[in-house]
């Protein structure tokens, strides 16, 4: 081989091994450096990964009757909890908007809305077509109602902070570790090592048996925190399953064409002396 390929080669090997490194690095943990990340095997990682179903329903009830108090879902429709590839997707009714789950998930939530005869501004049950609405009337609000402290909206937060499904699981069973001498908490901050600095202004959200699961599992905080994670998950990337499916038959046709074009290849020149 030419030295010249040889180093071009080389150096193309480096580029991607540097490249591969410095965004397992900019995904780092984040944390308070002593803290060791929990690494959990999600079911929606890798080429084939899908959305563990049972589990982002009972997500999505961890959601609804705990963080929904604070935080939002501002990207989220309630028909998009029925879409192909959602949580409570139901072959029977490939129309979300007649998925009776999801009509009385919408219809469980409170909307603001006009009178249309009396221009007055009314509350009326959800629709599958409205989006999820805002927690508190503004930023003021919300930040008064939480000690200061912001709750973020939730519908990308896996894909927004580096770590993604890890951070967050991590986030929330990290707030039993004891708070280290020298730690001073002001009101309102409560110790979590998962942040930057070990403080946070959320108190710890979930503790043993806060929600009744309708299919018995139990509900430790372990196991609220993976389920509302892989919900999380699913609603950072709603499209993940049908883009990886789409992948997968695109890789098979392009397999299939390589093997019928080398058949070709070998009948074309079949005559021909090389
Ligand atoms: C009582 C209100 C309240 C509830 C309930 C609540 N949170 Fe929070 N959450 C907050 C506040 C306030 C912050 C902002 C904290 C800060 O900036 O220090 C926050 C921050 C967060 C963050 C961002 C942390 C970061 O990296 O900046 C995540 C993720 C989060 N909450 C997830 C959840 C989940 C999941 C639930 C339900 C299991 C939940 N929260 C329940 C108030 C709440």
């Amino acid at each position: 081989m030419a030295m010249k390929t040889k180093t071009l080669i080389l150096s193309g090997t480096a580029a991607i091994i540097a490249a591969v490194s410095g965004l397992a690095y900019a995904a780092g943990d984040g944390g308070t450096g002593d803290y060791e990340m929990v690494h959990k095997h999600w079911h929606f990682q890798g080429p084939f990964g899908t959305y563990d179903k049972a589990a982002a329903q009972r997500g999505y009830q961890v959601y609804r009757e705990v963080c929904s108090s604070c935080h939002q879902l501002q990207h989220l429709s309630f028909r998009h909890l029925g879409d192909k590839g959602a949580p409570f997707y139901n072959k029977a009714y490939p129309n979300p908007n007649d998925n009776p789950l999801v009509k009385n998930f919408a219809a469980d939530w409170s909307i603001e809305d006009v009178d249309t005869e009396t221009g007055d501004i009314i509350e009326r049950p959800g629709v599958p077509a409205d989006k999820f609405p805002p927690i508190y009337p503004n930023v003021a609000a919300a930040r008064a109602s939480n000690g200061g402290g912001l709750p973020p909206d939730l519908s990308v937060i896996v894909s927004a902070r580096g770590g993604g499904a890890d951070y967050i699981h991590n986030l929330l069973v990290a707030y039993d570790t004891p708070v280290p001498e020298g730690v001073e908490l002001t009101a309102g901050l409560h110790y979590n090592p998962v942040m930057e600095g070990g403080k946070i202004a959320m108190a710890a959200p979930l503790s043993e048996g806060l929600v009744e699961y309708a299919d018995g599992t139990e509900a430790t905080v372990e196991q609220m925190s993976t389920d509302v994670t892989e919900f999380l998950a699913w609603s950072a990337d709603p499209k993940m399953e049908v883009r990886k499916s789409v992948g997968f038959m695109t890789m098979l046709y392009l397999l299939i064409l390589a093997v019928l074009l080398w058949f070709s290849y070998k009948r074309v020149w079949r005559n021909v002396e090389h």
